[in-house]
């Protein structure tokens, strides 16, 4: 059954710890973190302070994606701070194998994560290292923006590639992600369906949970 994980970024900040509860009520399965430096990303979101605040508050599974510059100055602080998964762009280090081993140092789940126009096949190196791959769907930094579809057959080859080489690494998706695009991220083989504005403007948000598993 794949996972849900609702994207903060599109949720009501004011009332936070509200929209918390909610989104485990809603029986979504993981809470998505972006993490954006102004940098990587032209634009700037939120960071440790607030991701301490939301551990004190739930214990949802807190899935990190540092979308920033030199991932691993940053890499101890997101894993103190009380994340249980954290993904680094290839295209952020120079060091992506070494970034990985600093996530699994704090024994959290390490995840590696890929732009819309950076090939699957770069990550060969890594696939057997990490627990996650997560695929853009969109260019990051923003929500709301259209699913990109020539990300589907990564997502195909992932899931070939961790069958023929019997490895167990999950296939995160995030941007784009609605009831249509979700079905076909399912059909390729993605295990966890992150969706920040589809998720949020429903006024129950079980309702997408619903839908993006395909219930
Ligand atoms: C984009 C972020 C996404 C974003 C997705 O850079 O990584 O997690 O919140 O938003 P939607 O689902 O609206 O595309
Ligand atoms: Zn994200």
């Amino acid at each position: 059954m794949v996972k849900i994980a609702p994207s903060l970024l599109a949720c009501d900040f004011a009332i936070l710890k509200e929209e918390v509860q909610r989104v485990k009520d809603s029986k979504a399965d993981i809470l998505h973190f972006d993490v954006m430096d102004g940098q990587f990303v032209p634009n700037i979101s939120i960071g440790l302070p607030i991701l301490e605040s939301l551990r004190k508050v739930t214990d949802m599974t807190i899935d990190t994606h540092l979308m920033i510059e030199n991932p691993e100055q940053m890499i101890d602080l997101f894993c103190e701070a009380g994340s249980d998964m954290v993904s680094v762009h290839f295209e952020a280090t120079h060091h992506i194998h070494r970034a990985i081993q600093q996530i699994k140092a704090h024994n959290k789940l390490a995840g590696v994560v890929i732009n819309p126009g950076t090939p699957v096949e770069h990550l060969q190196s890594v696939l057997a290292d990490v627990d996650f791959v997560l695929i853009m769907t969109v260019n990051p930094g923003f929500g709301g923006q259209a699913f990109i579809s020539s990300t589907l057959d990564k997502i195909a080859w992932l899931d070939q590639y961790r069958k023929n080489n019997q490895l167990s690494f999950e296939i995160e998706v995030d941007g784009g992600i609605n009831d249509q695009t979700g079905e076909l991220c399912r059909n390729h083989g993605a295990d966890i369906l992150v969706a920040g504005s589809y998720y949020f403007k429903h006024e129950d948000y079980r309702a997408p949970v619903l839908k993006l598993k395909g219930e």
